[in-house]
C-alpha cells in the first residue's frame, strides 16, 4: 500500500512535565473521513492541537502528503494546508458571520477562487447566507458550528480537522452536520474528525481510532469496529 496521505507515527505530547499523549499513531488515506474517538480526557484535543502545530510534539513525526510538520518552522505548518475547527467553535466576536468566513481565506490571493469557495459554504449552509451580516457569535451553537466549518473550507485545507463536531447539538442539526461533511468530502478533501459520540462518528468516518488515556486502544474500518461488541459496550451503550 502507498504510503498514507496523512500519518501520525508514535507521537508523544503533553504540558510540561505532564505527558498526555502516549506513542500515538493514526493515519488517514488520501480523500477519506478518519475519526478519533473516546472518553473525555483521552487526549483527542490534545492530538489536534499537536498536529496544528499548537502543542509541540516531544517524539515522533506528523507528515502530511510526506512534508514533516512535527516541529516544523512555522510558515512550513502554515502553509501545509491544515485547517483546524477548534472545540467550542471560536468565532470572532464583533465580526459578521462572512467576515469570520473570510478570516479563513487571510493567507490566500485567489480572488475568484476565494468568491467560489464563499458560494460553496453559502450552498452547503443557507443560513450563514441569510445571516451573512449578523454578528457571528450572536447565532446558535449549531450556526456557529456551520460557521467555523465555513471558515475552515474557505482556507481551501488539504486536511480539515474538526474537534467535537455534535457538542452540545440537537440530533438533527448534528444530522445535517453529518450530512454537511460527507458532501465536503465529495469534492476530494480529507477530514479528521474528533467525536464523542461513537454513533455519528461511525456513520460518517471510512475508520476510526480509539483513544484511551494518550494511547491509541483500538483502530479499524468504521464497519469492523461498529461491530466489535467491546466498542459497542463501551461507547455505544448498546
Ligand atoms: N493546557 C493544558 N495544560 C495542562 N494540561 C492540559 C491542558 N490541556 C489539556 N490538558 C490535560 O490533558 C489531558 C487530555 O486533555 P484533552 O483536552 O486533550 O482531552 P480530550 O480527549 O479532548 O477530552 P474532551 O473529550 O473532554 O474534550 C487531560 O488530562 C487534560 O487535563
Ligand atoms: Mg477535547
Amino acid at each position: 500500500m502507498s504510503d498514507p496521505f496523512f500519518a501520525v507515527n508514535s507521537v508523544q505530547a503533553g504540558y510540561g512535565d505532564v505527558r498526555v499523549l502516549w506513542d500515538i499513531s493514526v493515519s488517514i488515506q488520501r480523500g477519506e473521513i478518519g475519526c478519533i474517538v473516546g472518553s473525555n480526557g483521552a487526549g483527542k484535543t490534545t492530538l489536534l492541537n499537536t498536529i496544528s502545530g499548537l502543542v509541540k510534539p516531544t517524539a515522533g513525526s506528523i507528515k502530511l502528503d510526506g512534508v514533516e510538520l512535527a516541529n516544523a518552522p512555522s510558515d512550513v505548518v502554515l502553509g501545509a494546508g491544515i485547517a483546524h475547527v477548534p472545540e467550542g467553535r471560536r468565532l470572532f466576536k464583533g465580526l459578521s458571520v462572512e467576515d469570520n468566513l473570510m478570516l479563513g481565506a487571510y493567507l490566500r490571493d485567489d480572488l475568484q477562487d476565494i468568491r467560489n469557495d464563499l458560494a460553496f459554504v453559502y450552498d452547503l449552509f443557507p443560513i450563514l447566507k441569510e445571516r451573512s451580516r449578523q454578528d457571528a457569535v450572536t447565532m446558535s451553537g449549531g450556526e456557529q458550528q456551520m460557521c467555523a466549518i465555513g471558515r475552515g473550507i474557505m482556507s481551501r485545507p488539504r486536511l480539515l480537522m474538526i474537534d467535537e463536531l455534535s457538542l452540545g447539538l440537537a440530533p438533527r442539526l448534528v444530522d445535517r452536520l453529518s450530512e454537511a461533511l460527507l458532501e465536503i468530502n465529495k469534492t476530494g478533501l480529507t477530514i479528521l474528525l474528533v467525536e464523542q459520540d461513537v454513533m455519528t462518528a461511525f456513520e460518517i468516518a471510512d475508520h476510526a481510532f480509539v483513544i484511551e488515556t494518550g494511547r491509541v486502544s483500538m483502530s479499524g474500518t468504521t464497519e469492523d469496529l461498529g461491530a466489535d461488541p467491546r466498542i459497542r459496550e463501551s461507547y455505544m451503550g448498546i
